[in-house]
């Protein structure tokens, strides 16, 4: 070393080293990230945290800027000490995945299942050391992350008190959100609200930030878990907590655990959320059930708005719906115009005393007198009609489960392909018998009703029947798992419009697509032509909007719920009806605004038709949509129903223009929205 090298060392010496050793005394120990995971790319990037107590958390940002700031994780447990503190990093992994994957039904055909995974393990310092596993799959529209609680000595079994997982919204702005643990479950329509003013909500809510971000909050792959629901906390904090169970510890599971996905789905805008939703089918299992080609998207009618108008009655008597020969002339109507299944509720025995809430007397393999469900069967093949099966249970899962291999063995006997179940209690009103043979009180998305879907599910796949329950548990994309799961209800349907108070707004629609819509198919039940309900009261909806729904609110199964008389009177709209696909290759929201509107093009699968669903809330709009989805150069014959210039759902809900042109791709069509409509569109390709 030269003199000047030296003297330069010690000078460097002299100046830096107390330096840094002041440092090191002064700065508080702050938050690191451990880990870091971007989308492919590039656009959602996520920090895995450790803070100076140990505790585990993470963030995610979008193109530079945070959209869920610092947000803690961890578990409390009923019999052990919760994980939340004194972690350190044990490891970490990364992988890439590229994969497109086919629906055997849905509202797109091929889906593309593209992430970078992160796998981050922590243990805990103290005398314990159990381990907690998160696994981040990050997408460029989303985020969803699953913990994992390995197998341990410590914790053989893991009597989960909650979910310490929160959801740190980094900025203010609207939410769209359902009350959670209310006695109406889900069916309360959607509550619109400053983010920082939720109170405590089911998934998915849906934010819009005050710079425009869309997000969606919800759940993947709900299996032997129970559901997570959001309370807020302070400002913009969210934090799951679980549906509670009887057993008291909400979640009770033997080790190793993985949990459901958490599933931040976030977008520029609304309309492109709306596809954002692709993540949770993505974050759900492949297809369990081999060749599906047994389940069946279809329209189907039934024996059930007669009931909601109290023109008819589930139970027994002078005015029983179920009968053979009402049964047989609604096959009669569904084979003249193309409808492939008939629904018929009230024809099994027990609804004639306290069902609601009770469903003690149900029978789900006798039916009453009055219903040969052997002729009605047998009548249905030979019209090339299928009777569609009901359960009600009126939540009561113990009753059903004792009766459910026999109530389902009649079916596949009878060759009926489709059961709608029922869960009519209120919240924390489900009957299930504990493992001591005593009936506990169960919520509608508990763990136990969790398991006893799934257990509907796969026992009438081994039947090849399809299953749609009513006062369901949410849809967390089992479908793609188990594509016999075809559609749920989940939310106000139609039949408010029958009895409700107060019935659906004229927005219900519009928000549902940004909300409900966001978790899977919906059983609507939209198409109501008379536009009135029980006792002829008015439903707040245009007739363009009501043929609209078919298009607007996805699923593979739709019902057209109207009287025979009223899609008699009303033959040229009806024809919509008759003609709207349910089963698609592409699905495009074109314009969109939560709670305000969406406009929908459906390719129809294997066909060269596409159709256009748009649907307004009480305002009246006026747009046009370019028609630059069709393919270029070909010529389509739109078939159009729209609302007529003086519609309006308070004043002339029935004005309806009924119209064709030939348009191609380079065209654009000017659309006006009555306050309360919507129009519908058929693009039939010109040969
Ligand atoms: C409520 C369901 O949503 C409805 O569709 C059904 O008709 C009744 N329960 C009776 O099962």
């Amino acid at each position: 070393m030269t003199l000047f090298r030296l003297l330069a060392a010690l000078v460097f010496a002299f100046i830096t080293v107390p330096a840094a050793a002041q440092t090191i005394a002064q700065a508080a120990p702050t938050t690191q990230a451990v880990a870091t995971a971007s989308s492919p790319s590039g656009t959602i990037k996520v920090d895995v945290l450790l803070n100076p107590e140990g505790r585990v958390g993470y963030a995610v940002s979008r193109e530079g800027k945070p959209v869920i700031a610092e947000s803690r994780l961890g578990f409390l447990f009923t019999d052990a000490p919760q994980m939340l503190r004194n972690f350190v990093l044990a490891g970490q992994s990364a992988r890439s995945f590229d994969e497109t994957w086919e629906q055997p039904w849905g509202e797109y055909r091929s889906i593309r299942n593209r992430y970078n995974e992160l796998t981050v393990n922590f243990d805990e310092k103290s005398w314990d050391k159990r381990r907690m596993t998160v696994v981040f799959r990050v997408y460029d529209d989303g985020v969803g992350f699953r913990y994992e609680i390995p197998k341990n000595a410590k914790l053989a079994r893991a009597n989960i008190a909650d979910e310490l997982t929160e959801f740190n919204v980094a900025e203010g702005g609207d939410a769209w959100w359902n009350e959670a643990y209310e006695w109406n479950r889900e069916e309360y329509g959607i509550r619109h609200t400053p983010l920082d003013e939720v109170g405590t909500a089911q998934t998915p809510l849906t934010v819009r930030t005050a710079s425009g971000l869309h997000l969606s909050f919800h759940e993947a792959a709900l299996v032997d878990y129970s559901a997570m629901n959001l309370r807020r906390v302070h400002d913009n904090l969210l934090k799951a907590t679980l549906t509670p169970s009887a057993a008291g510890p909400k979640v009770v599971r033997d080790t190793p655990v993985a949990t459901p996905w958490r599933v931040i789905m976030i977008a520029p805008d609304a309309s492109s959320l709306y596809r954002s939703a692709q993540i949770i089918l993505n974050l759900n299992e492949p297809n369990k059930l081999g060749d599906v080609s047994w389940v069946k998207p279809m329209k189907y009618v039934g024996i059930w708005w007669d009931m909601h108008l109290d023109r008819k009655t589930w139970n027994s008597g002078p005015k029983h719906g179920a009968t053979t020969a009402y049964t047989k002339q609604m096959i009669d109507f569904a084979a003249k115009n193309g409808f492939k299944g008939v629904l018929v509720e009230g024809w099994n025995k027990g609804w004639d005393g306290e069902w609601f809430g009770n469903g003690w007397d149900f029978s789900f393999t006798e039916a009453y007198p009055d219903f040969d469900i052997a002729e009605v069967t047998r009548y249905a093949r030979s019209k090339g009609v299928y009777l569609i099966g009901h359960h009600e249970t009126g939540g009561n899962i113990a009753v059903y489960e004792r009766q459910l291999g026999p109530a389902l063995d009649l079916y596949q006997r009878l060759g009926v392909p489709a059961v709608k179940t029922g869960y009519v209690a209120d919240a924390g009103n489900v009957q299930a018998e504990g493992p001591d043979g005593k009936i506990r009180f169960e919520w509608h998305e508990g763990q136990t009703a969790v398991n006893h879907h799934l257990k509907v599910v796969t026992e009438a796949a081994k039947r090849h029947i399809a299953v749609n329950p009513h006062e369901p548990v949410k849809d967390t994309g089992l479908r793609r798992t188990y594509p016999n799961w075809v559609a749920r209800e989940g939310q106000r349907g139609m039949e408010y419009n029958a009895w409700g108070e107060p019935k659906n707004p004229p927005e219900h629609e519009a928000n549902l697509v940004f909300t409900r819509m966001m978790a899977g198919p919906m059983d609507f039940t939209p198409g109501v032509l008379s536009l009135t309900g029980k006792n002829n009261t008015p439903i707040l909806s245009t007739l363009a909007k009501q043929l609209a729904l078919y298009v607007v609110i996805y699923s593979p199964i739709q019902m057209a719920p109207d009287l025979i008389e009223n899609y008699e009177a009303n033959p040229k709209t009806f024809k919509f009806i008759k003609d709207v696909a349910v089963d698609w290759d592409d699905s495009r929201l074109l314009a969109g605004e939560v709670g305000d509107l969406a406009v929908f093009a459906r390719k129809q699968r294997g066909s060269d038709q596409w159709f256009l669903g748009a649907v307004g809330d009480e305002q009246e709009r006026r747009f046009d949509v370019s028609l630059d989805f069709l393919p270029a150069g070909k010529r389509y014959r739109a078939e159009i129903y729209r609302d007529g210039e003086d519609a309006d759902y308070r004043t002339n809900p029935r004005s309806i223009v009924i119209e064709q042109r030939n348009v191609t791709s380079a065209d654009r069509l000017a659309m006006r929205l009555a306050p309360g409509g919507g129009a519908a569109i058929r693009f039939v390709p010109i040969r």
